[in-house]
């Protein structure tokens, strides 16, 4: 089994890279080698290296920023994974991607589902959930993840953030549900 991982160097990619390089058959790519947003790199990178699984940890995740960069957003987390999927599925490719849970609208108390309704608010989760359907529509023999609160020592992420202001201030202000990890981890230090 040969793999080539997209976004060698995101939180997820790198990781992922990490295991990669104790086999042979794996290679990863980071943005200087294909840019996203520019049509056409994917597919002659696939072909390039021929693999039998292609993973995508690639992604627009600046979800306040994506307000402002709707196009970005779009070509990185649609219309490119649309190339990525037509070019996997004539090659009979599996396509491994990365999705979130912002492709609902956040007010079930419960865990979801993959059949629950869809509903983003914002246009981050709307260009992720533009890419989960043209993967559906391109191809067959894909996997779709939708992770949610994905947290590495590589990256941004909300507790680097919290770590980072409980070293600059003596009270930090968040949202209720995560008060007693913040609390777990200023114990730690
Ligand atoms: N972080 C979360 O809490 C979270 C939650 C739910 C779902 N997800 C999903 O999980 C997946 C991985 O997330 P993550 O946290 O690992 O994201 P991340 O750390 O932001 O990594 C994203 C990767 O995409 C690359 N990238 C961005 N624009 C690119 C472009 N134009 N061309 C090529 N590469 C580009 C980045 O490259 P550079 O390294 O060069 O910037 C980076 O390697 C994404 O699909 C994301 O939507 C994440």
């Amino acid at each position: 089994m040969k793999y080539l991982i997209f976004g060698a160097y995101g939180q997820v990619g790198y990781e992922l890279s990490k295991l990669c390089h104790c086999h042979d058959d794996c290679i990863t790519l980071a943005r200087d080698q294909v840019d996203f947003s520019k049509p056409g790199e994917i597919e002659t990178r696939i072909d390039h290296y021929r693999p039998d699984i292609v993973i995508n940890a690639v992604a627009y995740t600046a979800v306040d920023k994506a307000e402002t960069e709707p196009s970005l957003a779009m070509m990185i987390n649609a219309v490119a994974v649309k190339e990525l999927a037509r070019a996997c599925h004539r090659r009979g490719i599996w396509c491994v991607h990365y999705s979130t849970d912002y492709v609902f609208n956040g007010t079930s108390n419960l865990p979801y589902k993959e059949t629950d309704q869809v509903n983003p608010l914002g246009v981050y989760g709307q260009t992720k959930l533009a890419g989960e359907r043209f993967i559906q529509e391109e191809t067959d023999k894909y996997i779709i993840f939708r992770t949610s609160w994905v947290y590495s020592w590589r990256g941004a992420n909300f507790v680097k953030t919290m770590l980072r202001l409980a070293g600059e201030r003596d009270q930090i202000s968040s949202v209720v549900q995560v008060m007693p990890l913040i609390l777990h981890v200023q114990h730690w230090m």
